[in-house]
């Protein structure tokens, strides 16, 4: 196909149809055109081959463990950069300098305070409800309160609606602990900077000064930078397909919110520590290696494997570096990330994970951190769609402005009955 041109022959009529190139990664196959041309779909479930927009968000190569926001190294990002200032770089596209990253952290503080009477909402659930049970109903709610930024023709609305989910989601995440463990909702405070802000709204008390450990707040903006952004995935796709209806970015974000919940995709974080302990000790691995190879058990190993990695996921690679740093640190000997260790270096020898190429993903060393932190397992998930948020609202941002962007509608290959005449019941 080196003239850029792919040629489908159907029923002895050819068709050509254009390659197109991206900056860097596999080239597409414009096939726009095909089901007019040719009256055929193309047939992929789960969309293993398929491109669903263009994006110059997020770059990932599974083969090589890379991942890039708008050309930036995941790693280096984690190491180097803020969650706020990767928030910046995804939504505009480049590195702010100190005063745009100063004038985008004062907008952003001050949009942390939600509406009072959302509180109403939390009182609604049971104290024992699932907290991304409570993000999905609260967030979805915020399009009751914010009229003035749900037109998303209007620029300057989609802004001040970005901003505002953005910097909404710590302060309901923390409210949907606060609710679950029956203390007082924390307001933020617009002198602590985003992460110590949404430890403090979590964590602090009214009764007692709360210490924020710099350690703790280093480690929790890291995961947010390594949760940010992660090209087309499923919570991801949600979003833009709620969006490309013209719902609003209030209702978008929820439907992620309920797309990332799912345990093969954000719920892993959740289920792979509730796996490590229920494991307990590494001689117990071998029983949930055979258990995750026996096609006869739906039993899978969790915070293994990934449609697009077939090699190390790159922000793996820091977790698992950034849980052994934040125990020692924090002074915390947690056997779960000694089977963790010891479940990795036996499944990474097992021809079953090597042929399948099953590696560690960006949930299985997650929770050992948020646990370390003090989070519950089920808050873990909610974290995650935190961080998501703004992925979720660049994408979206981006999908708006993309003037190929029309409502997505994808077709079927049916294989119901064909047409047949009513039967009255007295006849059947
Ligand atoms: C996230 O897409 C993203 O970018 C997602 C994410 C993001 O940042 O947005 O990276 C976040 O969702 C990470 C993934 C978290 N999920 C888990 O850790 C759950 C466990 N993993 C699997 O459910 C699975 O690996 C998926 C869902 C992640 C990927 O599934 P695919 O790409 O559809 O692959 P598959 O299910 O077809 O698996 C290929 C083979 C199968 O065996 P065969 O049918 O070919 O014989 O590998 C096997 C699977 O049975 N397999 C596993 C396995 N994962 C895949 N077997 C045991 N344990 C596993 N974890």
């Amino acid at each position: 196909m080196a003239d850029g041109t792919a040629k489908i022959e159907i029923g002895g009529t050819s068709h050509d149809y254009a390659i197109k190139d991206g900056s860097v990664g596999p080239q597409v196959v414009d096939i726009r055109k095909l089901y007019a041309d040719t009256g055929l779909f193309t047939y992929d479930p789960g969309f293993t081959s398929t491109a669903s927009c263009e994006s110059g968000l997020t770059y990932i190569d599974g083969d090589q463990g890379i991942l890039l926001h708008r050309g930036y190294p995941i790693d280096q990002l984690a190491e180097q950069s803020s969650f706020m200032e990767v928030a910046y770089l995804l939504l505009r596209g480049e590195l702010p300098s100190k005063g745009e990253l100063d004038e985008f952290t004062y907008t952003i503080t001050r949009h942390t305070m939600v509406h009072e009477q959302l509180t109403a909402f939390f009182r609604g659930f049971r104290r024992d409800a699932h907290p991304m049970a409570i993000m999905c109903g609260v967030v979805g709610a915020l399009s009751a309160f914010y009229h003035d930024s749900t037109d998303i023709n209007d620029p300057v609305q989609r802004r001040i609606a970005s901003h505002r989910l953005i910097a909404k989601m710590p302060t309901i995440a923390a409210m949907a602990y606060k609710y679950s463990v029956g203390q007082p909702f924390v307001y933020p405070r617009n002198d602590l900077s985003y992460t110590a802000n949404f430890l403090n709204m979590t964590f602090s008390v009214p009764a007692e000064e709360y210490h924020l450990d710099p350690v703790i707040v280093d480690a929790m903006d890291k995961i947010f930078i390594l949760h940010a952004d992660h090209e087309q995935n499923a919570s991801t796709s949600t979003v833009r397909l709620a969006g490309s209806s013209g719902a609003n970015p209030f209702a978008c974000i929820a439907a992620g919110i309920a797309c990332l919940w799912g345990p093969a995709h954000g719920g892993a974080n959740e289920a792979a520590l509730n796996m490590l302990r229920e494991i307990g000790t590494p001689d117990r691995i071998p029983e949930y290696i055979a258990r995750a190879k026996n096609k006869d058990d739906p039993f899978r190993l969790m915070g293994f494997g990934h449609r697009v990695y077939k090699n190390f996921d790159p922000r793996a690679k820091v977790l698992s570096k950034a849980a052994t740093d934040v125990l020692d640190k924090l002074g915390i000997n947690d056997p779960v990330l000694d089977t963790a260790r010891e479940l990795e270096q036996i499944a990474l020898k097992d021809p079953y994970f090597v042929e399948k190429k099953l590696y560690p993903n960006v949930d299985f060393y997650s929770g050992v951190i948020l646990s370390a932190i003090g989070f519950p397992t089920e808050m873990f998930t909610v974290l995650f769609a935190l961080a998501r948020t703004v992925g979720w609202v660049a994408q979206w941002n981006e999908m708006i402005s993309d003037p190929a962007q029309k409502i997505g509608r994808p077709r079927q290959l049916y294989t119901g009955p064909t047409m047949r005449d009513y039967v009255p019941v007295e006849k059947r």
